[in-house]
């Protein structure tokens, strides 16, 4: 037999996703015994005292009792879409069970979107920097990413020109990504209505609205960008992983809002893609059901708990030389700028070496943008404020003694 490696596609060998790819190191220095403090996952289950709601727990295990363990409907359990078209409709739009697709998380969901409308040669326009599955997905359906610009030194408010002069006929899906992973921005009323001006004036791009974090905005100025919009077509994404703390059970959705119905064909091609992967798993489903359908106070006490660490991420940021932070209005990360230019240059050699002589775990800028996220690292501000202070310590003493090598 011939020993010769079977080719990889270049769609998948070009892939990286820089959230994970760091852990790589993190768990060989684990390995070894060290104990790594970790601020690189947006993931609440990985930190203390942010647990799934228990009876959301409990909803799920009770499915899997009651023996709903079979598939569900391809668009998702009935009830399940009812309540999260109820949920988008105190959103602000007339949202209907049928506009609703259930999918194994966003992630899932912009996969099925990619696949249902991009072809060669066209554009999706997403904010720079950008959760990585926005340049990854787009190139295996022969599109490409182009970025615009969120202002570094304007708490990354979306730079409207910037958009402006990038749309064209190519461009498909315009992404907006509210609140903001990973610099922790949130857009208000007045910016999302002047991209859906710019929308308005390219008939071939709609809107995509990833708003994941939408529960964790702490301005009080997010909006649903469908129910700001009453002709350009948005795909509303959401779901369980963030604001109801249960990522592992890779539930989300896609919601249209195609007020002019200009979507129908893009729509039977979901739903074609949707049928041929069957369905998300039926009792996670049902978990996610009971936290729409329950009270919902748990989650602003949970809501204080990431805003105090916030907090104290800016009070310590401000106090140690050769940071500087925009604060965060959302989600739970901050984009922290590196103001020493051996560390601007080099982001990920900053992470790397940080992670190795301190042992502390954040995400290289570089890695949410070769251009627009260099010279910054992400900082996910979920554990608790001792694990913080603790880290915080340690990237100033390594700061320190690099200073002027
Ligand atoms: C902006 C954004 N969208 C989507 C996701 C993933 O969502 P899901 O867990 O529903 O796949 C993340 C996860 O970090 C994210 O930051």
């Amino acid at each position: 037999m011939v020993n010769k490696q079977f080719p990889v596609a270049p769609r998948a060998a070009n892939i990286e996703y820089a959230i994970r790819d760091v852990v790589v190191p993190a768990l060989a220095l684990e390995e070894e015994g060290h104990e790594i403090l970790k601020l690189n996952i947006g993931d609440p289950i990985a930190y203390p005292g942010l647990p799934t709601p228990q009876h959301m727990v409990d909803a799920y295990v009770r499915a899997l009792e009651e023996g709903n363990n079979g598939y569900s409907h391809s668009y998702g359990v009935p009830e399940l879409r009812s309540a999260i078209a109820a949920d988008e409709q105190r959103k602000g739009w007339d949202a209907s069970p049928s506009d609703v697709y259930v999918c194994h998380g966003v992630t899932e969901a912009l996969q099925i979107l990619f696949a249902a409308v991009l072809t060669d040669g066209d554009t999706v326009l997403a904010p720079g920097p950008h959760y990585p599955p926005y340049m990854a997905y787009p190139q295996m359906y022969g599109a490409q990413t182009v970025e615009y610009k969120l202002q570094p030194d304007n708490g990354w408010n979306i730079d409207l020109a910037d958009i402006e002069s990038k749309m064209n006929d190519t461009v498909r899906l315009l992404v907006l990504i509210n609140p903001n992973n990973p610099c922790g921005s949130v857009a208000g009323k007045e910016e999302i209505n002047q991209l859906l001006a710019i929308a308005r004036k390219w008939p071939n791009c709609m809107i995509v609205a990833d708003e994941i974090y939408d529960g964790l905005d702490f301005t009080g100025q997010h909006r649903s960008v469908a129910s700001l919009s009453n002709d350009v077509p948005v795909i509303a994404l959401n779901g369980v992983s963030k604001v109801y703390y249960a990522p592992g059970w890779r539930i989300g959705y896609l919601a249209i809002h195609d007020p002019a119905r200009r979507l129908l064909e893009v729509r039977d091609g979901i739903e074609r893609l949707l049928r041929s992967r069957l369905c998300a798993s039926t009792p996670a489903q049902i978990g996610y059901l009971a936290g729409l359908e329950s009270d919902r106070s748990w989650m602003v006490d949970y809501a204080k708990k990431v805003i105090n660490q916030r907090n104290v991420c800016v009070e310590r940021i401000a106090q140690i030389d050769g940071l500087e932070v925009q604060s965060s209005g959302g989600a739970f990360y901050m984009f922290v700028r590196l103001l020493d230019p051996k560390w601007a240059e080099n982001d990920k050699q900053f992470v790397l070496d940080l992670l190795h002589e301190e042992h502390v775990l954040v995400v290289h800028g570089s890695g949410f943008s070769s251009n627009l996220g260099k010279g910054h690292f992400r900082l996910v501000y979920l554990p608790d404020v001792d694990v913080l202070n603790d880290a915080f310590d340690r990237i100033e003493a390594f700061l320190r003694r690099h200073r002027n090598e």
